[in-house]
Formats: C-alpha cells, structure tokens, sequence
C-alpha cells in the first residue's frame, strides 16, 4: 500500500500507510492528521482540504478538475502546487508521495 507523508506548516511530518482508492483527504482525517479540517466532506465544495503537492510529484498527481480550480478560488495560499486533498485518489503509483499542509485552511 502506498506510503504518504504530510508536512505539517511546522515541519512536523506524518508518514502513514493508505489503501488504493481513499482520497488523500480521507488518508489525513482516518489517520488524525492535523491540518486539514474537510468541511464539506470531500464533495470539493469547501476548500478547507488545500495541500501542496510537492513539486515532483505534480505529474503524478494528475491536474486539476474545474470545479477543484474554482474552489481553490477561495483558499488563501494558493500556489501551483496546490491541490483539494478531496480530489487526490490514492494509487499505487504514489508510494512514497509527499504533501505540505498550509499554516491554515481558509
Ligand atoms: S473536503 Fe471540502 S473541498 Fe475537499
């Protein structure tokens, strides 16, 4: 099962094992990340899920979808990297793939 690591804003990382198919949202809320607070529970409708991805893994990460995009619109922050963690479906091919947490989710 891929391994993903989250960097808190502190530098803090946890390193957790998630099954295919959970969103990388669904990966930080099962395994007591902080930082990500998923208002809207994953039906990307609040931004409150915003990471970056780190830039070598942007290819695989796939790009973002339209509604995602405008979403983002309202999420402080917002970088290239950015991602709604909702969004991210975890694959085998990201073992090993590293997100950063914002220092809030607005
Ligand atoms: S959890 Fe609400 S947009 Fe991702």
């Amino acid at each position: 099962m891929p391994v993903i690591t989250y960097v808190q804003h502190d530098g803090a990382e946890h390193r957790v094992t998630l099954p295919v198919g959970v969103s990388l949202m669904q990966g930080a809320i099962s395994n007591n990340v902080p930082g990500i607070d998923a208002d809207c529970g994953g039906a990307c409708a609040c931004a409150t899920c915003h990471v970056y991805v780190d830039p070598a893994w942007m290819g695989r990460v796939g790009e973002r979808g339209a509604m995602e995009a405008s979403m983002l619109d309202f999420a402080e922050g917002v970088r290239e990297t950015s991602r709604l963690a909702c969004q991210i479906k975890i694959a085998d091919e990201h073992d090993g793939l590293i997100v950063r947490l914002p220092e809030a989710q607005h």
